[in-house]
């Protein structure tokens, strides 16, 4: 976890923040009790809500970052709006549900690499997560597990959630186990709820469909994924009829390489022919990579790069779908796509 310590201008490069108003939180203090003259990563949230650009949410939101491809970047996403989300003061949890364990690796405690076999077993085999709270062996608090940052807490994926996604094969209304005992509780503790899916569409990411909000793809800009994106629409089209889910679903273009003719067609291709595609795209870059390895979102670890740039502006357009998704005054008629035809399901608020 970071413990860095940020000046006032580089406090506002992360929020791509020029001016700093006059009611900022005072510095954060040393072990020693004496006034630094920055603010600690704890203490940045406070700053955050001052100068940052991503309004609170007005009612809390569950969103899963989902696609059937691996290595496009959804773990990194989900990363990276997790932490920008949480240093704008916004309670955020990340819910891990890929066994591959990027969630734990990305926000959990990294294991000491002097303990022994033992001690590590011990350490890892401690770990509970959702399997647990299943059968339970475990409550909500004990899953939620805090990071570096006050305002962002996760539940790590255990490799018991194979046998979670079995069990649930078994269980009357299967499809709402998530949404009933986990996404609900945690919305009325948190403003903002993160799903990170695994690539392979088992029984926990239908769980996961019916709970969110917010459908969040990432598209990576290579030729290798047009067919799995054909295919991935057709599966989401049928199970939203099916499910009458109703969700907002927004397409996000990943790993685009500005220089690669391309990279740059295979983006204007997303955008032209789908309507529900980001602006902005994460493009493949070494701050990308490296901020991830340091368990940091893009604009803590490099605020003044083109890289921290384009995220700050994706997560603008993130926020604009969350604010559509959000229970509008007027009476919220909600319409399947059945009845829309569309291939995205969308909530329609009658007038
Ligand atoms: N902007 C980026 N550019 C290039 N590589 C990146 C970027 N962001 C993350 N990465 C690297 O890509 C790897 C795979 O991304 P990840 O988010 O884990 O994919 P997924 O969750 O879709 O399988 C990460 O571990 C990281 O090393
Ligand atoms: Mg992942």
């Amino acid at each position: 976890m970071s413990n860095s310590l940020f000046t006032l201008k580089k406090a506002l490069s992360v929020f791509g923040a020029e001016d700093a108003p006059a009611n900022l939180p005072p510095f954060s203090k040393g072990a020693d009790n004496r006034t630094l003259k920055s603010w600690t990563t704890h203490d940045l949230p406070l700053v955050g809500e001052k100068v940052g650009f991503l309004p609170k949410l007005n009612s809390p939101i569950a969103a899963a970052v989902f696609v059937t491809k691996g290595g496009v970047l959804k773990s990194s996403l989900t990363l990276n709006i997790a932490r920008m989300a949480a240093l704008h003061g916004i309670r955020t949890c990340v819910v891990g549900l890929d066994m591959q364990g990027d969630v734990s690796t990305s926000l959990g405690e990294a294991l000491d690499e002097e303990s022994s076999l033992e001690e590590a077993l011990v350490q890892v085999n401690a770990v509970k997560g959702l399997a647990q709270l299943y059968t339970g062996e475990a409550t909500l608090d004990d899953v939620l597990k805090p990071t570096d940052l006050p305002t962002l807490f996760y539940i790590p994926e255990t490799p018991e959630l194979v046998a979670l996604d079995q069990s649930l094969i078994n269980r009357n209304r299967r499809e709402y186990w998530l949404k009933e005992h986990v996404i609900s509780h945690l919305k009325r503790e948190f403003d903002l709820v993160l799903l990170d899916c695994s690539p392979n569409w088992n029984r926990l990411i239908t769980n996961a469909l019916v709970a969110c909000d917010v459908l969040i793809s990432p598209l990576e800009c290579k030729i290798n994924n047009f067919r799995n994106l054909t295919t991935f629409r057709a599966l989401i089209k049928e199970f939203s009829v099916e499910m009458q889910a109703s969700f907002k679903h927004l397409f996000v273009p990943t790993r685009l390489s500005p220089a690669r003719k391309l990279s740059q067609e295979i983006r204007e291709w997303y955008q032209t022919n789908l309507p529900n595609c980001s602006a902005t795209a994460v493009r493949e870059s070494i701050q990308g990579e490296e901020s991830i390895a340091l368990r940091l979102s893009i604009p803590e670890y490099a605020p003044n790069s083109s890289a921290a740039d384009e995220l700050r502006t994706l997560l603008k357009e993130v926020w604009a779908t969350f604010k559509a998704a959000q229970p509008s005054r007027s009476t919220s008629t909600r319409i399947s796509s059945q009845i829309s035809g569309a291939d995205e399901c969308h909530s329609v608020s009658a007038i």
